[in-house]
């Protein structure tokens, strides 16, 4: 099904002279700039203080960063290039622990690496270009799968941001939302603000504004509320890693979404590629949840909000069970009420 919605917003963009940009989310909507990257070590330090963030988006950008550090890697000593690169794939490795893709990202180059003989440049950079393709492909098979199962749907609520910002283009949970939209499914699209980083105010609802979808912003306190008023009949949302069973991992918050959807009969969709299920994980319980700054609770926009002496717990991710995901959209199809079997013959097909 081809839309109208064309891939505008690009996070991840290889630059003409052989750079890497990225969109600077940390100050989207009010400044729209992008970064030049010349060095992996400063591409990882941009994951870790979220000028790029989102799992795939993260993957791609970390597959370009590879190809930064193999040509400073060979031009410094050519006979080594190869062992030597892996100091700079661990620090990318470390930059933050939960979304799979980066890991995901680094094996594929890593596999490249192993059998490039001579000049890496070129060949790393296939692939890592490879990569972003594949991404911007899968988002929009999957925005065609999602859309068939809001066809009777009039509202929708999505979390965090898995837009166009958080992949390689077009996005996960944002792609469905961005097809159901272009046929005439949706009436009307919720987002929540997603404290401490506000993702759904300052990013989802900026890209469905710039594709002239109408969004309406909500406190994350009122999802409950919203829930209840009948207003919406899906929760979609993106994913940092899925387990064997179909455990989901995703921004924190998601886990508290899904159980209120099921009490209310809300049905939870999970939008996620391939490379974010983890099949070596087999429960949710084993996915690492990185813990970020208790500043960026107790602040914001730099000001202390919270009373002096005050902590505060920020665990960046959540895991919402597999009986709470009624589906899971994939490139390679739709798993619905997720579970282990269901999960190895997806991704036996
Ligand atoms: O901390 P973030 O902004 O990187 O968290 C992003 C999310 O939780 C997204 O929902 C997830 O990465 C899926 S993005 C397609």
């Amino acid at each position: 099904m081809a839309n109208q919605y064309q891939d505008n917003i690009q996070a991840v963009v290889w630059g003409d002279n052989a750079c890497l940009k990225l969109l600077d989310q940390r100050i989207l909507p009010a400044k729209y700039h992008y970064i030049e990257y010349h060095h992996s070590a400063d591409v990882a330090s941009a994951i870790s203080d979220m000028v790029v963030r989102g799992a795939p988006a993260i993957g791609v950008a970390a597959g370009y960063a590879i190809v930064l550090a193999a040509k400073k890697r060979f031009q410094q000593l050519s006979s080594s290039w190869q062992s030597d690169i892996e100091k700079d794939l661990d620090i990318l490795a470390q930059s933050r622990p939960t979304a799979v893709n980066l890991f995901w990202a680094i094996e594929r180059m890593r596999d490249v690496i192993s059998v490039t003989e001579g000049d890496p440049f070129d060949i790393l950079l296939t692939e890592a270009k490879k990569i972003h393709q594949e991404d911007i492909t899968a988002n929009h098979i999957m925005g065609d799968l999602g859309a068939k199962l809001l066809k009777n749907c009039s509202g929708v609520l999505t979390h965090c941001n898995a837009g166009a910002l958080a992949t390689g283009g077009y996005g996960t949970a944002l792609g469905v939302i961005r097809s159901a939209w272009a046929a005439g499914h949706l009436k009307s699209v919720y987002a929540d603000e997603t404290r401490p980083w506000l993702q759904g105010a300052r990013l989802t609802a900026w890209e469905l504004i710039e594709d002239d979808i109408p969004v309406t912003l909500i406190a994350e306190g009122a999802a409950a509320a919203l829930m209840q008023s009948g207003k919406i009949q899906w929760v979609v949302v993106g994913s940092d890693r899925i387990a064997a069973n179909g455990d989901v991992a995703n921004k924190i918050g998601t886990y508290g979404l899904a159980i209120m959807a099921k009490h209310h009969g809300v049905k939870f969709m999970v939008v996620a590629p391939t490379s974010t299920i983890d099949m070596s994980i087999k429960h949710g319980s084993d996915i690492p949840i990185e813990n970020r700054s208790a500043d960026e609770v107790l602040y914001l926009n730099g000001q202390r909000v919270a009373a002096e002496d005050a902590h505060a717990w920020n665990p960046a991710f959540d895991v919402t069970p597999a009986n709470l995901v009624d589906a899971i959209i994939t490139e390679k199809g739709v798993v619905e009420k997720p579970d282990m079997d269901k999960m190895l013959g997806l991704l036996q097909t």
